[in-house]
């Protein structure tokens, strides 16, 4: 066997590449009608949304910014510790911006809720949450993200950004992982 090949890997496929472009097009469409007359700045929190918001932003037809944050919670593991460190700030100032979050994944809520808290610090007119995956039954704190993509079940996936130790973010679906590839851990 190749062991440079992903699909190998891949235990279930959950949201195909379609299913994902044409949810992605769906919420494009929403936002342009939500923030129509407004400015918008979506800020993708690295690494995992970078396939979002690449996707996202060219699904619209509207001006829209870009810019981004890095912020540690999982490590090299698959469960969220809750420690959350900012890595990389904003280049910008959002004060009296409309800003979007954009996320891959919601799971135990805990970054999300963190970023939003510490977005709204800093002045601006609004603060929402895009996030393309939700698991419900992980989430531990309250949030409402204003845009989901599509709500999952609490097992770990990997690809369209989504990482098992740093690898199989540049896979166009969504999948499950085959349990041999982290039985070693
Ligand atoms: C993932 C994901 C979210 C966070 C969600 O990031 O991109 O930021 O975990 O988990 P939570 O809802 O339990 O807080 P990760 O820390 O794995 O970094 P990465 O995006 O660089 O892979």
């Amino acid at each position: 066997m190749d062991a440079q090949d992903i699909k190998q890997d891949l235990l279930t496929e959950l949201l195909s590449e379609n299913e994902i472009q044409a949810r992605l097009k769906e919420i494009a469409g929403q936002i342009e009608k939500d923030y129509q007359g407004k400015d918008l700045l979506l800020v993708g929190v690295l690494k995992g949304a970078i396939m979002v918001v690449a996707d996202l932003a060219r699904a619209m037809s509207r001006h829209v910014e870009m810019d981004w944050m890095a912020v540690s919670s999982y490590g090299y593991g698959t469960t969220s510790s809750g420690v959350v460190r900012i890595l990389k700030d904003l280049d910008q100032d959002i004060k009296d911006r409309n800003v979007l979050i954009v996320e891959d994944i919601v799971d135990s809520g805990l970054t999300l809720s963190w970023l939003q808290k510490n977005l709204i610090s800093r002045g601006p007119t609004s603060v929402e949450v895009m996030a393309l995956l939700r698991k419900p039954e992980a989430l531990t704190v309250e949030l409402e993200p204003k845009y989901i993509g599509f709500d999952i079940p609490n097992e770990f996936v990997v690809g369209y950004g989504l990482d098992y130790g740093e690898k199989y973010r540049n896979l166009r679906s969504v999948a499950s992982l085959h349990p041999d590839v982290y039985s070693g851990d």
